[in-house]
């Protein structure tokens, strides 16, 4: 598995959140890897993290330079070993817009969690500044887990 696009709506809460704890967290492990995010949405192209999402990772110590939302493209299909996503609608989405011998590579981020009780990470973009760190918190034991798959 040399690389890992993470996928939510807008790119710019969610999935740029497991991109910058998953990119940190793989470079601890000593893992190699390509990694990236995209939305099912193109509706904020070009643009940033939001803010809230960036300050309460930072907090954290994680880094989200030179991030910049982009919306998924048939060939991340090709590109991507594995395409990681952040809830049931995603899922959906990518799965009408790619080929079905591509659909084993579509993974629900919180599988690789199976102890936090929930299949989905919670879209926090309409939601308090508290959303952003449930996502963290959710984001983190994920992508543990991802990384301890990767390494079986
Ligand atoms: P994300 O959150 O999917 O975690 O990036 C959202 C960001 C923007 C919108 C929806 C969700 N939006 O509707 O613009």
């Amino acid at each position: 598995m040399r690389s890992i696009l993470f996928v939510c709506l807008g790119n710019i809460c969610r999935s740029p959140t497991a991109e910058a704890v998953f990119r940190q967290r793989s470079i601890d492990a000593g893992l190699d890897l390509h990694i990236d995010s995209a939305g099912t949405g193109g509706w904020h192209k070009g643009e940033p993290p939001d803010e809230r999402a960036m300050e309460a990772g930072i907090r954290r110590g994680y880094s989200f330079a030179g991030q910049e939302s982009r919306k998924i493209v048939n060939n991340d299909f090709t590109v991507f070993d594995l395409v990681v996503v952040m809830d049931d609608a995603n899922m959906r989405d990518l799965k009408s817009v790619c080929t079905p011998n591509v659909h084993h590579k579509i993974k629900l981020f919180l599988g690789y969690a199976p102890q936090a009780g929930t299949r989905e990470v919670p879209d926090p973009y309409y939601g308090g500044p508290g959303g952003f760190d449930h996502v963290l918190d959710l984001v983190e034991a994920a992508s543990d887990g991802l990384i301890k798959a990767l390494a079986k």
